[in-house]
């Protein structure tokens, strides 16, 4: 899903502001050179595009040229007990930024709140937090979506929660719909987020990761749940992974 990816780069950059001097293709080639180098199967590669080298300030003006940074590392396998147990969440004291304060579906490398609530998450022996607006509504995970069944429905805040459009999130939608399963955008508490009948994460690294337990309760019976296994099995025979 490179396009996709690709097409978010630009989104966000259009967003703050801050223009990309490289080409699409420039950008391909030089993502394909690294992977070429490293030469293994399974990779993870974080793109971070700087707006260049200036005097010291605020004024984005002061960066004239884009710096691009690649890094390509081979990925692990996910440990398999994510997929077989769940993973249990904190909810974070901290929130999420409100979208006209700044706009969480703008990707950036400013996460300072999804760090702390991250941090926050490790020092109670949680796998990670689940971060609300300041409506206290659900938004997301510090780096992936969120979901709950409840009564067979699908259902993930909707973007202007404030959260950022993963791609994960967008592809299962569309297979969620093809597949005629119910599925909704759709705002929900924390009061609805720990009744439900199933939980799950999205990211691109991570897939489908069940949710089984959030602040020591568990949801549903503990268990990952029949449509988080279902969703895992077709997200992965559509996307061929
Ligand atoms: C804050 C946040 N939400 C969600 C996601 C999941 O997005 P994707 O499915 O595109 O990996 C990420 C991934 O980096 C993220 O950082």
């Amino acid at each position: 899903m490179l396009e996709e990816h690709l097409d978010r780069l630009w989104y966000s950059a259009g967003k703050m502001d801050m223009p990309i001097d490289f080409t699409r293709e420039e950008i391909i080639t030089e993502i394909t050179r690294v992977l070429t180098q490293l030469d293994k199967e399974n990779v993870y590669i974080r793109l971070i595009l700087t707006r260049g080298e200036g005097e010291i300030g605020l004024d984005p003006n002061l960066a004239t040229k884009n710096n691009l940074v690649i890094i390509a590392i081979e990925k692990e396998e996910n440990p398999t007990w994510w997929y077989e147990s769940g993973v249990s969440m904190i909810v974070a004291h901290i929130h999420r930024n409100p979208i006209d304060a700044l706009d969480p579906n703008i990707k950036s490398g400013n996460y300072l709140n999804n760090v702390m609530a991250m941090s926050e998450a490790k020092k109670l022996g949680a796998f990670d937090a689940i971060m609300l607006n300041v409506d206290e509504q659900v938004t997301e995970a510090t780096t992936s979506n969120i979901w709950i069944v409840k009564d067979g429905c699908i259902i993930t805040p909707p973007i202007k929660a404030g959260l950022l459009g993963g791609i994960t999130r967008r592809s299962l939608i569309k297979i969620a719909k093809k597949n005629e399963l119910l599925i909704r955008e759709e705002n929900f508490n924390v009061d609805e987020l720990k009744s439900a009948d199933e939980c799950f994460l999205t990211s691109t690294t991570k897939l489908i990761v069940p949710i089984t337990t959030i602040d020591n309760s568990p949801i549903g019976d503990g268990k990952p749940g029949p449509m988080t296994s279902l969703l895992l099995k077709l997200y992965k025979e559509t996307n061929k992974i």
